[in-house]
């Protein structure tokens, strides 16, 4: 896909981020889920007093979707505001990996795309339900 087909998912991250709850890092990221209908899901990290009880914007979209009724995804948009890539974190790379597949991850600014990479190469050797 071009960059212009990933445009709208991207705008909807960026959209999402704009809600996160990030009082304490500062630190703001929105995702978006796309379904295979194009349906867009979207999620915001969310941080509390505890620190550690923090959910990122990508579990957050996913267990949405999921929690919603969808079960199939395509691609999954992420955007911070670093010049850096934020790529997802482990636990957000197994929980997207296990409901989502090999999806397709954009990676985003507030300005521009900053990398484009499959799910399999973002989490070699991977334990799901196949090994249960
Ligand atoms: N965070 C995300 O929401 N997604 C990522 O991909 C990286 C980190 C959040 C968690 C925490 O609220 C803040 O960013 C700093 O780690």
């Amino acid at each position: 896909m071009s960059a212009s087909d990933h445009q709208s998912l991207v705008e909807a991250a960026r959209r999402a981020r704009e809600n996160a709850v990030a009082k304490f890092s500062k630190f703001k990221v929105g995702a978006a889920l796309e379904t295979p209908d194009g349906t867009i899901i979207t999620g915001c990290n969310v941080e509390n007093a505890t620190y550690g009880l923090t959910i990122c914007a990508e579990r957050v979209a996913m267990f949405k979707a999921l929690s919603e009724g969808h079960r199939a995804f395509s691609r999954v948009a992420i955007v911070a505001d670093t010049e850096d890539p934020t790529p997802p974190c482990g636990a957000c790379r197994q929980i997207l990996w296990e409901f989502g597949g090999d999806l397709e991850v954009i990676l985003a600014n507030v300005k521009r795309e900053t990398g484009r990479h499959q799910l399999k190469d973002l989490l070699p050797l991977p334990f799901d339900n196949r090994l249960l």
